[in-house]
């Protein structure tokens, strides 16, 4: 097999076979193929797209390219959570303590973050002793034990994607769906789920910016899941503005926690109870999706999904006693307040730039090298649709520097208020099965 018939096959739309497909990933991962005939074919795919076969060739080939988790000794569904990612997305940890709590294992492997706030695991390292270094009998057992358990990416996980993406980040071929679905679900598929629940984001924030854009990826994924025996659905939530109030890695552990108290801001905690009931339906907990809406509902008001967060803290050696006192995660020096420079209804916070605002404070990291603050961050007091009035204060800038400005300018540059009352943005914009 030749790689450069494989590239003129594609580049002439026509379809690849599973052999070919595996020939180039298997290919370019041991460095037999490479770059430039690589990055051919990925125009050739970003042009010419596949078959919903190929695409499930292609995501194969790539967890195979690497080692694979093996989650059977832990019992049940194992249901894993993929968001697209956003600004201010505090989704994953209420959402997994609240299913983790009506009895749907949660073992999940989740990374730092490059951008405008950290990952779940540097949310994480916000609590005073929490490590995500866990061996993995340690962690089938504390799955088995309590529910639920967070480690670090480990291991040689998708070598291939590694490769590719770094390759298509700058070959221009990033944005092609087939490429994108193979990247998620191949990760999402060698961590080892059974079942897969999609966030993917829409609007400003997102990386898909329209919401047609967002379907088609949603689809994609969904199917390739479906076809490979991992039962997957998706939602496709809004991004426009960021989710919730707090931006940041400290203030994004409060506002879980206050989540957990059933005192969240209202479109994280209907983000947490719509991704959640898909959760436990597929993880079959509950036949329908308002069966399993009302049970956690029911733990979130009885305060057992908080109990399973505080074991999970306390199980990984960090200091529990932060759920009862939030006043123990790591606070800023300074806080400033942003004040309306007029009255009227907020009608626009786009949140790409006012996640770029937290990262100027330092709660993201611009570079792989870069530290986080985990105390510095935002907290919106006003979201779109609210009414304002002039001087009331839009949000609360927590930083560990005297010197605001840069950030100022920037939230004002892209907080808008308008005189004509404006609608909230819907937050679920479709559900995907
Ligand atoms: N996120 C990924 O993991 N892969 C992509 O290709 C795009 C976004
Ligand atoms: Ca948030």
């Amino acid at each position: 097999m030749r790689m450069v018939d494989i590239i003129e096959k594609k580049r002439n739309g026509e379809e690849l076979t599973t052999a070919e497909i595996r020939f180039f990933v298997e290919g370019y991962t041991d460095g037999t193929i490479p770059d430039y005939q690589a990055s051919a074919l990925c125009m050739a795919i970003y042009f010419q797209d596949m078959t919903d076969r190929e695409r499930a060739d292609l995501t194969m080939a790539m967890v195979e390219s690497g080692d694979q988790i093996d989650l059977s000794s832990i019992a049940g569904v194992k249901v894993d959570k993929h968001s697209t990612g956003g600004v201010g997305d505090t989704t994953t940890l209420p959402l997994t303590a609240m299913v983790a709590a009506v009895g749907v294992p949660v073992a999940k492997m989740s990374g730092r973050g490059l951008g405008h706030t950290g990952g779940t695991i540097d949310k994480l390292e916000a609590i005073e002793g929490f490590h995500v270094e866990l061996s993995s009998e340690e962690f089938s057992k504390q799955v088995n034990d309590i529910g639920m358990a967070v480690i670090g990416q480990s291991g040689n996980l998708t070598p291939a994607d590694k490769k590719l993406y770094a390759l298509r980040d700058v070959t221009g071929t990033v944005s092609s769906i087939p490429l994108i679905a193979g990247s998620i679900m191949s990760k999402k598929i060698a961590a080892g789920a059974d079942a897969i629940v999609l966030d993917v984001k829409t609007g400003d924030g997102a990386f898909m910016k329209t919401v047609e854009d967002s379907i088609k990826l949603a689809e994609a994924m969904v199917k390739i899941g479906n076809s490979v025996g991992r039962k997957t659905m998706a939602i496709i939530s809004d991004m426009s503005q960021p989710l919730g109030y707090a931006i940041g890695n400290a203030l994004e552990v409060q506002e879980a926690i206050d989540t957990l108290k059933g005192k969240g801001p209202a479109d994280l905690n209907e983000l947490c109870y719509t991704l959640g009931s898909q959760m436990v339906v597929v993880g079959g907990k509950a036949k329908t999706i308002e069966e399993a809406r009302k049970m956690l509902e029911e733990v979130v008001a009885s305060g057992a999904a908080l109990e399973v967060l505080k074991k999970f803290i306390t199980a990984q050696g960090g200091d529990a006693s932060v759920v009862d006192d939030p006043s123990r995660l790591p606070q800023a020096k300074f806080k400033f307040d942003v004040p309306a420079k007029q009255a009227g209804y907020i009608s626009k916070i786009e949140a790409d730039d006012i996640g770029t605002a937290a990262m100027l404070l330092g709660a993201g990291r611009a570079t792989k090298e870069s530290e986080i603050d985990l105390a510095v961050g935002l907290v919106l007091h006003k979201k779109v649709g609210d009414e304002v009035k002039e001087g009331e204060s839009l949000m609360t800038i927590h930083a560990n520097t005297e010197n605001v400005d840069a950030v100022l300018e920037k939230i004002y540059a892209h907080i808008f208020i308008s005189a004509e009352k404006v609608e909230a943005p819907k937050l679920i914009e479709a559900i995907i099965t």
